[in-house]
């Protein structure tokens, strides 16, 4: 890295040179045809210039009140994500899958005296339920402060790419979080397929439902948050099963081809929160003034949903305005 390194697309280039051509796909694709992927992108410099300044609101309104770096995928993580986000002091999630372990990445934190820096963990709902609940206590022990479960993977999106390079880890590398090759990622042979499909297939829960959540929760200490979800109905099932917070994702555009893009999901969820949050402003002011306010809140969010195909959300803005 040097000076001539301008933007993000600087680093996307040297990546695309210098990574094996499977691990820079992993990365860089996303399902299919890619069009959430595309849209993520596009949608965010069209709403930067827009509405950027809501975004600072949008984060600012998560549960824990800090950004996230979200380290979610398998990535080399060894370990330099971690001083990172020290130094700026925001937290980070260790995804399950990393390649470094919970106590490891803990003690790199700690070993190292700074400002800030808080660590989270990612869950996936693994069939084997003792698995989970050890990678859990792993986490409580080590002093880990919430655990994001995600929600979006019940099976992996079909990544064109990885399947054609029949995408597995580098040798020196493995999830090592856990024991075993064939939990570890680091089996011989995955077929013709993406190897993290096989592994996906065989080692996750497809069938995940809101009881798994309420039995999460009763197995732990920690606030537990929910990741990757895009629809109004969604989230208020969150909230009515109790969860501390939500994530609202489309997993970086990299499950379910076709759902909107990321950043409009946020800013519908924004315009949500202050037409919930005027609404009971509504009985305490003149009602002639509150009752323009959130009349107005309701058409920016209804416009904006259709606007940017997030049509779980209009149904909420209509009843707000009837
Ligand atoms: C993991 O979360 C991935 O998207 O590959």
């Amino acid at each position: 890295v040097n000076d001539s390194f301008v933007c993000v697309s600087d680093f996307e280039e040297e990546a695309r040179k210098v990574l094996p051509k499977s691990v820079y796909d992993y990365y860089h694709s996303g399902p299919e045809e890619q069009r959430t992927l595309a849209d993520n992108i596009a949608a965010f410099n069209r709403c930067f210039l827009k509405y950027g300044f809501l975004i600072p609101f949008c984060v600012g309104m998560c549960t824990v009140r800090m950004p996230i770096l979200c380290c979610c995928n398998i990535t080399a993580l060894r370990l330099c994500f971690y001083p990172a986000c020290q130094a700026v002091g925001i937290g980070m999630m260790l995804s399950s899958w990393a390649t470094s372990t919970i106590e490891e990445v803990m003690s790199a934190m700690t070993a190292k005296s700074g400002t800030g820096g808080v660590l989270w963990l990612q869950l996936y709902i693994y069939k084997n339920r003792e698995l989970i609940l050890s990678l859990v206590q792993r986490a409580e022990e080590a002093g880990y402060k919430v655990i994001f479960v995600t929600v979006d993977m019940l099976y992996l999106g079909r990544r064109w790419d990885n399947m054609r390079d029949q995408f597995k880890l580098p040798p020196h590398l493995s999830m090592s979080n856990f024991s075993t090759a064939s939990l570890a990622f680091s089996e011989e042979n995955y077929g013709n397929n993406s190897g993290l499909a096989v592994y996906v297939a065989k080692a996750i829960d497809p069938t995940l439902c809101w009881d798994d959540i309420t039995w999460l929760k009763n197995h732990t200490h920690l606030p537990l948050i929910v990741k990757g979800i895009l629809n109004g109905e969604d989230a208020v099932q969150a909230v009515n099963y109790d969860v501390d917070g939500v994530v609202v994702s489309n997993h970086g555009a990299r499950q379910l081809d076709g759902v909107p893009a990321m950043v409009c999901v946020c800013i519908c969820v924004f315009l949500l929160i202050c037409l919930f949050e005027m609404y009971q402003y509504r009985y305490r002011c003149p009602p002639s003034i509150s009752y323009e306010l959130t009349t107005a809140v309701a058409k920016l969010l209804e416009r904006s949903s259709r606007e940017w195909e997030v049509p779980g959300l209009i149904p909420y803005a209509a009843a707000y305005m009837s």
